[in-house]
């Protein structure tokens, strides 16, 4: 990968300055107190950097905040949705706005962040691919690394959500509930049906733990290829495919007026989903 290489330069022998209240074309930030100074001891000339440092920061933060107060959001045309007439179960509705986000080319709409919280309780939250659908089931399944830190969140606790954020169609869907391993099977299907690329990059090494450098992860990926192009159709044991089956799911539709509508979906014990409406 490029970006592995590169040296962070500017391309002119100059290191850009990336600090903090530095100037985005690179050049030397004068007004944020990089001038050369006297400097009367070691101990004063650090203090003065690190007050200019912060002063600073929080200009560039103010100044970031007044760009992202101005961005728009929800802006342009959006589908409409009637929850009235919504179906009776959260697998098909989100069937539904699956399909129409892929046939309107919404960007990248099996992109979904999965959020899980550890034997200590602390959240983490990561995007990831959608790897299936079990609409009947409601449930969604991805693809990981047993090693990796979700993978062990799920260990000690399966309970997790998965978000989904559609902003061409003011569309959020979250789902909720218990994650499961799917069986060798199910990993192998997912692993064979992947490009010799995306399947070296699965055979490279162990998710989520520390990598010395890119020279370490290119050497892992050199023999992740060679392994891929000797025995194609061999699985590691460490690529697992999960799925969560929700309990709950929400439908969240953004409207012009700010009319948003919340539909969410319940488990019943009994079979069946209880449905309502929830302030926006
Ligand atoms: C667009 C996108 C798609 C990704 N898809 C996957 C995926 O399908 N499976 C996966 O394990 N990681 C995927 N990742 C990487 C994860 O976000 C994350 O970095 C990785 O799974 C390690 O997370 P963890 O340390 O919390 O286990 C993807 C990242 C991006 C930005």
């Amino acid at each position: 990968m490029a970006d592995r290489h590169d040296s962070g330069g500017t391309g002119n022998g100059q290191a850009r300055d990336t600090r903090p209240g530095a100037p985005a074309d690179g050049t030397r930030n004068t007004a944020a107190g990089d001038e050369p100074r006297e400097r009367s001891s070691e101990a004063s000339s650090g203090e003065t950097d690190e007050t200019a440092d912060r002063a600073a920061t929080a200009r560039r933060d103010a100044a970031l905040l007044a760009k992202v107060r101005a961005a728009p959001v929800l802006a342009g045309e959006l589908p409409r949705f009637d929850p009235a007439s919504a179906p009776a179960a959260p697998g098909e509705l989100f069937a539904d706005w699956l399909e129409q986000a892929l046939d309107e080319g919404v960007p990248e709409p099996h992109v979904m962040t999965l959020s899980t919280a550890g034997a200590d309780g602390a959240p983490d939250a990561r995007v990831l691919v959608l790897r299936g659908i079990d609409s009947a089931a409601c449930a969604y399944a991805f693809a990981t690394d047993t090693r990796s830190a979700k993978a062990r969140d799920l260990a000690a606790n399966p309970a997790a959500a998965l978000t989904w954020y559609w902003p061409a169609h003011g569309r959020q869907i979250r789902v909720a509930g218990r994650v499961e391993v799917c069986g060798a099977e199910a990993a192998r299907r997912d692993l064979l049906g992947r490009s010799p690329r995306s399947r070296a990059a699965v055979f490279a090494g162990p998710m989520s733990a520390p990598l010395s450098g890119p020279q370490e992860y290119d050497r892992a990926l050199e023999r992740a290829r060679e392994t891929v192009a000797a025995e194609p159709n061999r699985v590691p044991a460490t690529h697992a495919l999960y799925r969560l089956v929700a309990d709950r799911a929400e439908f969240w539709q953004a409207d012009p007026r700010r009319f948003h509508l919340r539909l969410r979906y319940t488990r019943q014990a009994a079979g069946g989903w209880r449905r309502e409406l929830l302030w926006p």
